[in-house]
């Protein structure tokens, strides 16, 4: 924590407290207001956690107005750009880019732990095969705890270094198999003369009678996918696991409670709603009816892939995403499809319209994710379970952080409580 020599007062019934406040190396100053309750027997009131920042963190700075996404200081646009996802999960973890020798060390670590432990597929029977993958995941990525009892003790950082490993390396061929096992084929295992996004693909799309070798261009936007997801700061999931973490469970149960968080629609599970709603839309003469719909403050549709809580004026993410959506419809020659036509009228519609402009409602980096995964092959209840495999390693670097940090203490918000106030029992004869 920085040390200060600002501070802010704070009065209540006259009486005056002085609050110190940080200064981050970027971003807005922090009040500290840790030891107001003590001091004047009052607490703060953020719902939604709008002004409050819950932890302090060196992984991933956001500058929402100025659409800037960096990860240890590193541009997200150079990083999808010019490096790669695993070198982007070194570089969370560790802090700084590693050289050759450390990446391969790395990479070699990863790839010898894709394999799943060969009882957990017992596990994935026992779902319905209509099971979204994303129950299966939560139910798999939490039973991991069952099966890897060598690398749940929290206190012992080289425990701590095996479970992350494990859950990068695994986390891919948990999403292919909950999506092999929902349309009734075999589970394919991994290849370790696959890169990390090949070996996804291939998970997903070989079959025993007929292999997958991707090209080139899908297994990059898949990697870019991954390395566009991989982290971002304090969200709602990450601050899942953090909580979820703070009671000391095991890493393993944390992700599980990330992935469920993840889930909904106004986080992760918006990329599935997204190319749902376009393919409601479904011809772009009716957008109209939508975008009304989306203002309408007494209708609670909203345009599913637009708007950020943080991002205020372009969502970096977006930008890339969007560049390979170009190059992925092209090289699969859909570019002319219904739901991609959509998207595009869509965009341009809700981009001109004021409401979406007085609001700083722009295209986040879901809504052109689902038009890539669509394209490639994958069902939209896969997109969730993609984002979830992508997120893990930014759920497990700030896990990692939180366990380092010397400060880290149970999360426990308090709250304005508005109930009864207390009073007696009443005997059910008499109510
Ligand atoms: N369509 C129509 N109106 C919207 C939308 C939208 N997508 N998003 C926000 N608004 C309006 C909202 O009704 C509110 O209007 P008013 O001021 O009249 O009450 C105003 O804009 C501010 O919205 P908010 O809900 O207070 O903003 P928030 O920061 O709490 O919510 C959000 C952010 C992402 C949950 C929201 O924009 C949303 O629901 N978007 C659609 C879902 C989506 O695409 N989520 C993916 C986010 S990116 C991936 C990730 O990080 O998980």
């Amino acid at each position: 924590m920085s040390d200060t020599t600002k501070t802010a007062t704070l009065t209540v019934d006259g009486q005056s407290y002085e609050l110190p406040i940080h200064s981050p190396t970027a971003g807005p100053d922090v009040i500290d207001i840790r030891k107001l309750y003590g001091q004047a027997d009052i607490f703060t009131y953020d719902p939604g956690f709008t002004s409050t920042a819950s932890c302090d963190s060196t992984i991933t700075f956001i500058d929402g107005d100025k659409g800037e996404l960096l990860h240890r200081g590193y541009p997200i646009d150079q990083l999808a750009g010019k490096s790669h996802y695993l070198e982007v999960c070194y570089l969370l973890l560790y802090g700084e880019l590693p050289t050759a020798e450390q990446l391969e060390d790395f990479e070699q670590r990863v790839t010898m732990h894709t394999m799943l432990h060969e009882q957990m597929k017992n596990f994935f029977s026992g779902f319905r095969r209509d099971a979204h993958p994303m129950a299966i995941m939560v139910g798999v990525v939490g039973a991991m705890s069952a099966f890897y009892h060598d690398s749940t003790d929290i206190s012992d950082p080289w425990q701590r270094e095996v479970a992350s490993i494990r859950l990068i390396a695994k986390m891919p061929t948990i999403a292919a198999w909950a999506y092999k096992y929902s349309i009734g084929q075999p589970m394919v295992y991994p290849r370790n003369d696959c890169d990390y996004a090949t070996n996804f693909l291939r998970m997903c799309f070989s079959v025993p009678a007929e292999d997958y070798h991707p090209d080139p261009i899908l297994s990059r936007a898949m990697d870019r996918i991954f390395t566009l997801h991989a982290d971002h700061e304090q969200n709602a999931s990450t601050s899942t696991v953090r909580l979820a973490s703070s009671s000391g469970a095991n890493p393993f149960a944390c992700i599980a409670a990330g992935i469920a968080c993840l889930w909904g629609p106004a986080h992760g599970g918006a990329n599935q709603a997204c190319l749902e709603m376009l393919r409601e839309i479904g011809t772009p003469n009716r957008i109209p009816e939508y975008i009304e719909r989306a203002k309408d403050r007494d209708d609670p549709f909203r345009l599913m892939g637009f708007g950020h809580r943080v991002y205020k004026n372009f969502d970096p993410r977006a930008k890339v995403m969007k560049e390979s959506a170009d190059e992925v419809l092209e090289l699969l020659g859909v570019d002319n499809n219904p739901t991609l036509q959509v998207a595009k009228e869509l965009e341009r519609v809700a981009l001109e319209d004021p409401y979406f402009a007085e609001k700083k409602l722009y295209p986040n980096v879901d809504f052109y994710s689902g038009i890539i995964l669509d394209a490639m092959g994958f069902p939209t209840s896969m997109f969730t379970p993609i984002f979830a495999l992508s997120r893990t390693v930014g759920w497990i670097s700030q896990w990692k952080e939180m366990i380092g940090d010397p400060q880290n203490k149970i999360g426990r918000p308090r709250q304005l409580y508005l109930g009864e106030t207390a009073r007696d029992y009443i005997d059910i004869e008499n109510r």
